[in-house]
């Protein structure tokens, strides 16, 4: 692949800023400086580096965030801090996108890709992937909202949910509990809750299918997927 190629795929530039990253001597092959934008590298095997820093090829970049509030899942807001806001450049570069939204509020699991194939199939509402909530509610949650959100409760606007399966962990005047949903409607949880006359307090996004929150990443920090939980999402069959 060209040289000039590799760098505008990887998101360096348009080709003539990268004709200028290039003429600027700032690019080495194999530790030698390379100015021609026809020059022929190999990903897999030739080390390319711009200011001394390796350039790691790829065509995809999965990354699985701990969302913070007050940041919105979008990719750019003229006022509000968004998800990709808070990706260090060489990722930014990829531009990798939400799949799907959290609230501004709501905190946890978000996935981030430029590979539109696996978003599209992890958001198809053929697909029924199952997204797990914690939740703190504002007051106490009974067997009675278990078995409604088991049959599927009405939200606002007349739309009846899918099953849910709701799990109380403490019940008291306030609640926590743990909500299994395979859709994926606006304000979804809040809005089901509501239904039953409560109030969700605290949301946080605990799992998307297969994928689990990493415990270890502290709120508005990321880390790629590994190929092991690439894999899983793209074996997610439909429930
Ligand atoms: N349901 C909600 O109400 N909010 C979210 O952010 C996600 C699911």
């Amino acid at each position: 692949m060209r040289i000039d190629k590799m760098l505008a795929n990887l998101g360096y530039g348009s080709r003539k800023e990268v004709k200028d990253l290039l003429k600027s001597g700032g690019v080495k092959v194999n530790d030698t400086v390379v100015k021609n934008g026809k020059e022929q590298v190999n990903p897999d095997t030739d080390t390319v580096t711009l200011h001394g820093e390796v350039i790691e090829y790829k065509e995809y970049i999965y990354l699985m965030m701990n969302k913070p509030q007050g940041v919105i899942s979008a990719t750019e807001d003229h006022y509000e801090e968004t998800v990709v806001d808070l990706l260090e450049l060489e990722d930014a570069v990829f531009s990798p996108f939400p799949v799907g939204r959290l609230d501004k509020d709501t905190e946890g699991l978000l996935l981030l890709t430029n590979d539109g194939q696996l978003a599209h199939q992890l958001l198809s509402p053929k697909k029924h992937v199952p997204k797990t909530y914690f939740a703190v509610i504002d007051r106490e949650v009974t067997e009675d909202d278990v078995l409604a959100f088991h049959e599927g409760v009405t939200l606002d606007d007349g739309y009846v949910t899918k099953p849910g399966k709701l799990k109380i962990l403490k019940s008291g005047i306030r609640s926590d509990i743990e909500l299994t949903i395979t859709e994926g409607k606006f304000h979804q949880v809040k809005r089901m809750f509501e239904a039953v006359g409560k109030k969700v307090v605290y949301l946080q996004r605990i799992s998307m299918g297969p994928l689990k929150l990493d415990e270890n990443l502290e709120l508005g920090e990321y880390r790629e997927l590994t190929e092991e939980e690439i894999t899983m999402l793209r074996e997610t069959k439909p429930k």
